[in-house]
């Protein structure tokens, strides 16, 4: 039997309206637009205001461009997978209400995490669901409110995310092209560097995790960078060796989008040039699970049916992983369909 091969054929979006920019950051707390474009490269990010709302706002409304522009009716839709840090709530899955609110209601629905890789951990499950032969219409969302888990009063961590969702369809492929290879990998040993201590089963929210700031981002901002560096270039280099990959060969890395110098790091070890970067941490800022996703959106006019892509993370937990995918459509496909 020949080999199924899962393919990604749209992608969709969701960003809120709110403009958080450096200038109205630096009111909030010490720090200035020179410093947070120098360090990190972030000009401004998106804030979901609304009582209510959580990640599953956002994401219901990526999956609804995603089912527009691919011109897929929700009912068609067999699993909805959602990564995620910061679920709408503890049960149900956001997954499960991002399938609901988009009326995708014969599909069931789960729930990945692992952080800023969750987009990559969730990209490998979903095409082994299609390459298994089980399903043909997956989507994949990556959405984070990761103003829900920000301390605006620490200036190390609030000027780094902001709060955006994106999805993609998978489906199985029509052609050699598809997703490819995958390398993914976990360290649970990072927690020291980098987690979210309370509101858990560990540590259950009460007045004193709250007094202790345990429901915010704890983290250390220099191991998770090397780390970041280290990890991200060791398997992105690694996925290339292992497809017989030159830099020439690959027309763009897509980056977790968390520190610019990071990205220019990861970069230079596998020998790409900086236009081959796809970019946008300036405008979203770290979005978590929606960065590579909406990188994706934002160059998908740029694409090209066998396009040789490298898709690279490293997030909290530590997770960290590369994907190599070769593009199975040419152009943006809402101006192909208005054309
Ligand atoms: O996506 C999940 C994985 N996360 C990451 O990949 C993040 C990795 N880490 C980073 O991106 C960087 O470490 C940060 C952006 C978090 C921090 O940049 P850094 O260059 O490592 O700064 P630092 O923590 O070493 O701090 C240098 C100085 C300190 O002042 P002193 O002690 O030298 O006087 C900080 O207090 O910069 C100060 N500082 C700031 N100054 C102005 C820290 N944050 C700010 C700020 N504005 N916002």
């Amino acid at each position: 039997m020949e080999k199924i091969r899962a393919a990604i054929t749209g992608v969709g979006a969701y960003l809120p309206t709110y403009v958080l920019n450096n200038e109205e950051l630096s009111q909030m707390v010490d720090t200035t637009d020179e410093w947070i474009m120098s360090r990190i490269g972030i000009k401004e990010r998106r804030i979901l205001k609304g009582d209510g709302l959580g990640s599953s706002h956002m994401g219901y409304q990526a999956v609804l461009d995603l089912l527009d522009k691919t011109g897929t009716s929700a009912d068609e839709i067999e699993v909805v997978i959602c990564s995620t840090v910061t679920p709408d709530m503890q049960f149900p899955s956001t997954a499960n209400l991002i399938a609901h609110k988009a009326e995708c209601t014969n599909a069931y629905a789960f729930d990945v995490s692992a952080a800023c890789s969750g987009f990559l951990f969730g990209l490998n499950v979903a095409c082994k669901l299609i390459e298994s032969g089980a399903h043909k219409k997956v989507i994949l969302v990556g959405a984070d409110k990761m103003s829900s888990i920000v301390n605006y009063e620490d200036r190390a961590t609030c000027p780094i995310f902001g709060d955006a969702a994106a999805a993609v369809l998978l489906e199985p492929s029509k052609d050699e092209n598809g997703v490819i290879d995958a390398s993914l990998h976990s360290d649970g040993g990072g927690i020291v560097h980098l987690h979210m201590k309370g509101g858990g089963s560990a540590y259950p929210s009460t007045h004193e995790t709250v007094d202790r700031k345990w429901h915010y981002i704890h983290q250390e901002g220099q191991p998770v960078f090397k780390a970041a560096v280290s990890h991200m270039a060791d398997v992105s280099v690694e996925i290339m060796r292992r497809n017989n990959l030159t830099s020439d060969d690959v027309k763009y890395l897509v980056p977790h989008q968390a520190n610019m110098r990071i990205i220019d790091a990861v970069a230079r070890r596998m020998g790409i040039s900086a236009d081959k970067c796809m970019i946008n941490i300036h405008k979203y800022g770290n979005t978590t699970a929606a960065t590579i996703p909406l990188c994706l959106c934002d160059y998908e006019d740029k694409l090209k049916k066998g396009d040789n892509i490298i898709l690279a993370s490293f997030g909290g937990g530590y997770t960290w992983g590369a994907i190599h995918v070769k593009w199975a459509y040419d152009g943006d496909k809402r101006r192909k369909s208005i054309l």
